[in-house]
């Protein structure tokens, strides 16, 4: 159906909801509100400010850059303005929304009182570039998020810097490679085992390192067969993913850490997933040597759309030397030292340099730190049990639906993996992710880790309510038992949503970027 209306709306573009003869005038489904674009619904006439008219206004001064025309920008009043950009945040899903399943991305409740203490204009408004003495609060931030930091992991030395996890990957890689370079040890593999994060060997081969690939066991965990026989002298280090992304504890991390060491090499274990143990194993105990740790998915920072994320690096005492400036220190008189280049000269020697201009993610330090202050150590344990007990509710509350490939390896940590094994021929992991739009909940991670067919990855969080997550297994079961039975109408799911299935290969290969009247 297309329609013209008067009041500059697009034609529907979604189809009727199978089953129902309703199809609107405006596209809207009762309160899911179609959205034209911000150049279809302005005018040349309309503007949300009043400006001066253009002759009262000396424009000598412009010279040749004064404009002959009038730009062609969308006019809007404000309400108008607030309007589109409040309903296009409506078709969003949001941790605010509901439970966000999301698995190795841990979307986790932001709590309100940590965006009240980062909003506080004292750190909001703060500028990297003050004097020392002006920002001595701020700084005091930074260097006490560092203490817990080190007291948590029981590490020797962080780096606050790091912008994101990846980020972190490769700062706890320079240093690595800095203290190889400092011992003249030409070493350049970096082993990564098939149960760690995407982003480790992509790191690793963005940083140097020659990578290998270690196998996974049968039960999802690395390999330490595998990886003791391949330590040498040319291996510069592994890099463990723990818990890793089946899900699972590496249990043999220590065994795996002590032959690394008497081989020579150093261990980054990626801390990403430090939200499933913290408060119950401090990885600088298993031999851990650099580890970076996601603000955003451990101490609950916001983590939608793409960022700001944060992922500081703790280091053990034989790379902390290396660690990126800048960094705080605390002076007998009490004041916060910032150690930029000048100070490091002699106070810290071997830094490798730098990570990015500045301190790091002022944000994301503010609401950590209130975070762990709000919780502190007895609530931090509780959070990652909690966490861990959620993800095995949802494990065992489906896994006679749905193939769970390393059930059997005992609990999982704070994720649950599914695979689609047991779908009716031609059914799919996609169809029950885009059925899970229909439930109204955003899909879980789907094809990660590769290891496993048809992969599902649930991440419920520590701050869902049992009925909360009752209500998600529900959806769950209900989908499972769609796809086994093979009915057809999950395979065009969604059906409820503003738009039906898209081609995702041509949105990713063919996406048009570009307004285009007409
Ligand atoms: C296990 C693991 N490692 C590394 C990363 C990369 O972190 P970031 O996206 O902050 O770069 C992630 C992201 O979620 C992760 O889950």
């Amino acid at each position: 159906m297309n329609v013209i209306n008067p009041a500059g709306w697009r034609p529907a573009m979604g189809e009727n909801v199978p089953g129902t003869p309703v199809q609107t005038f405006t596209g809207n489904r009762a309160l899911q509100l179609e959205e034209a674009l911000l150049f279809e619904l302005g005018s040349a006439d309309r503007s949300g400010v009043d400006f001066p008219a253009t002759d009262t206004l000396d424009l000598a001064g412009l010279g040749p850059m004064a404009r002959s025309d009038i730009p062609d920008l969308p006019g809007l009043s404000e309400p108008e303005t607030v309007r589109h950009y409040t309903r296009l945040s409506r078709q969003n899903y949001a941790i605010d929304l509901g439970l966000f399943p999301l698995g190795s991305c841990t979307m986790k409740h932001n709590p309100r009182l940590d965006e009240k203490v980062a909003r506080m204009p004292g750190f909001a408004d703060v500028h990297p570039l003050q004097p020392v003495q002006t920002v001595q609060g701020a700084l005091g931030v930074i260097n006490e998020l560092a203490q817990w930091l080190i007291e948590l992991t029981g590490m020797h030395g962080v780096a606050m810097s790091p912008k994101a996890g990846a980020h972190g990957e490769l700062c706890g890689l320079l240093c690595i490679r800095a203290a190889l370079e400092a011992k003249g040890d030409p070493r350049d593999v970096i082993l990564v085992p098939e149960s760690a994060h995407g982003t480790n060997p992509a790191t690793a081969a963005f940083a140097g390192f020659k990578v290998e690939n270690i196998p996974a066991t049968d039960e999802g965990r690395v390999d330490t067969a595998a990886l003791i026989a391949r330590l040498g002298p040319d291996v510069a280090g592994v890099m463990i993913t723990n818990p890793n992304t089946c899900g699972l504890f590496e249990r043999d991390l220590k065994v795996i850490a002590d032959a690394v060491h008497a081989a020579g090499g150093y261990v980054y274990c990626d801390g990403a997933n430090f939200n499933a143990i913290v408060g119950r194993v401090r990885p600088g105990d298993l031999g851990v040597d650099a580890m970076h740790i996601n603000l955003h998915k451990t101490f609950s920072t916001p983590h939608g759309g793409g960022g700001p994320g944060s992922g500081p690096v703790v280091l053990s005492e034989a790379l902390a030397p290396f660690g990126p400036l800048p960094f705080t220190a605390r002076q007998a008189d009490g004041s916060i030292r910032l150690i930029e280049e000048e100070q490091a000269h002699e106070d810290h020697p071997q830094a490798f340099g730098r990570m990015c201009a500045f301190h790091g993610q002022m944000g994301m330090f503010t609401r950590a730190l209130a975070y762990i202050l709000s919780h502190g150590a007895d609530g931090l344990r509780q959070v990652s049990g909690d966490a861990v007990l959620n993800a095995n509710y949802v494990l065992r509350s489906l896994d006679d639906v749905l193939d769970a490939p390393f059930g059997n390896a005992g609990h999982c940590m704070h994720e649950a993996l599914f695979s689609d094994d047991g779908f009716a021929e031609g059914f799919s992991t996609l169809d029950l992710a885009k059925g899970l739009i229909d439930e109204g909940y955003h899909p879980m991670t789907v094809y990660f880790p590769l290891v496993v067919h048809g992969a599902m990855l649930v991440e419920p969080t520590e701050t869902e309510s049992k009925a909360g997550i009752d209500q998600f297994i529900g959806a769950m079961r209900s989908l499972a038992q769609r796809a086994r039975a093979g009915d057809e109408l999950l395979k065009s799911a969604p059906h409820l949503a503003p738009r039906r299935r898209l081609d995702e290969t041509l949105a990713a290969r063919r996406p048009r970027l570009v307004y285009r009247e007409g």
